[in-house]
């Protein structure tokens, strides 16, 4: 069966201040009352025919995901632990390696924990297509319909079906992060689909890619992993050689360089919980386009996002506001400024 691996790594900066380096947005109930990382898990468990996951993530976070797995009735996870993010390459770099040690053979579904999927049985239909064109040697990818010129995501330009692989198609090329011109003329284009974040490769693939296009990568997260300490389900990377390694993302590592690339197209109901906005977006609102959350009075307002898990926290007269408190900090801004939370976080650290 098909692993998944599942990265937990990210800081999730522009959910500031319900996230937190301690208490990441993939640990929080913030789309539904299940984290996003037990979602993410169940969406790949047993019952729908996957191996245990693999789970990279900080040290810092061992106990927490350990639980939360538990908690969502995953059984026979591994817990991979960074001593430091590296960025998603080095992560998914280490899950190829152990797995390599047994079964190079092996398929992996990389997987964000920070997406949402709505339509589950499209996900599987998609990743079983996947898995064939892997066993075929891809690097897989999967495509989702853009609806705006976003420059945060990777856009897959689409080529020719693939022969032999129902429902893959040739990747022209991969651009992660396009800036604003290029990311609007893909869009206006017709040919460009946005990457999912997910991947699908069998080990050897990936470790062969690497090799290739970021042999600085694998050298460091094999001596990494070959250092490594292994107590109860974690596996621990080696502190000195994994902090070595460069620090990239593997859309830039590989998906933009290599020849190996498909792309499976799916309409997944996928949205990607980068910012405020987004979770505005994905909430339940009432009449006037309001979302209440926790300890809030709204009044007179229109189109506003007020969450509290801290003080009562009253909104009067606002329109397309985001109002965000917890015990010990409120963020407030238009929507319109979401995408900056992060200035607000970077001033946070600067000061410490
Ligand atoms: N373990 C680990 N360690 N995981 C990490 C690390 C790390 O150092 N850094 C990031 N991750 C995890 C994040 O938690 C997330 O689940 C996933 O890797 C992707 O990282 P992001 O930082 O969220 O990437 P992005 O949103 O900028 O871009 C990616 O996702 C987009 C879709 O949401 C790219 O794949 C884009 O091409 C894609 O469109
Ligand atoms: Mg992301």
């Amino acid at each position: 069966p098909v692993i998944p691996v599942i990265l937990s790594g990210g800081t999730g900066t522009r959910l500031w201040p319900a996230s937190r380096e301690s208490l990441p947005k993939q640990l929080l109930p913030l789309i539904s009352d299940r984290t996003m990382l037990v979602e993410t898990a169940l969406r790949a468990s047993a019952e729908a025919g996957f191996a245990p996951p693999i789970v990279v993530c900080n040290e810092a976070h061992r106990f927490l995901v350990g639980e939360q797995l538990r908690e969502a009735g995953i059984t026979g996870a591994r817990i991979v632990l960074e001593p430091e993010g590296r960025n998603s390459a080095p992560a998914i770099a280490a899950a190829a390696l152990l797995v390599a040690e047994t079964e190079p053979d092996a398929t992996l579904w990389m997987m964000a924990a920070d997406a949402v999927i709505a339509d589950i049985p499209a996900l599987h239909a998609a990743v079983d297509a996947a898995a064939t064109a892997a066993r075929a040697g891809h690097v897989v990818t999967f495509g989702m319909t853009p609806t705006a010129a976003e420059t945060g995501y990777g856009y897959i330009e689409t080529g020719d079906p693939l022969p032999g692989l129902p429902g893959v198609l040739a990747v022209r090329r991969f651009t992660e992060k396009p800036d604003a011109a290029t990311a609007a003329a893909f869009v206006a284009g017709g040919r460009h689909l946005w990457n999912s974040g997910m991947f699908v490769f069998t080990a050897a693939t990936l470790i062969a890619e690497l090799e290739q296009h970021a042999p600085s990568v694998l050298e460091a997260v094999r001596k990494a992993v070959a250092a490594r300490t292994t107590d109860l389900d974690f596996i621990r990377l080696d502190r000195a050689a994994f902090a070595a390694c460069p620090s990239i993302s593997l859309d830039y590592a590989v998906a933009e360089k290599t020849s190996r690339a498909a792309v499976v197209p799916a309409s997944l109901g996928w949205s990607d919980v980068g910012s405020w906005a987004a979770l505005w977006e994905l909430a339940a609102k009432d009449a006037s386009g309001n979302v209440a959350i926790g300890n809030v009075l709204v009044e007179d307002c229109r189109n506003a996002y007020v969450r509290s898990d801290g003080p009562l926290v009253a909104v009067l007269g606002l329109e397309d506001a985001v109002v965000v408190a917890t015990e010990d900090a409120v963020l407030a801004m238009p929507r319109s400024r979401a995408q900056d939370v992060k200035r607000v976080v970077d001033r946070l650290k600067a000061a410490k």
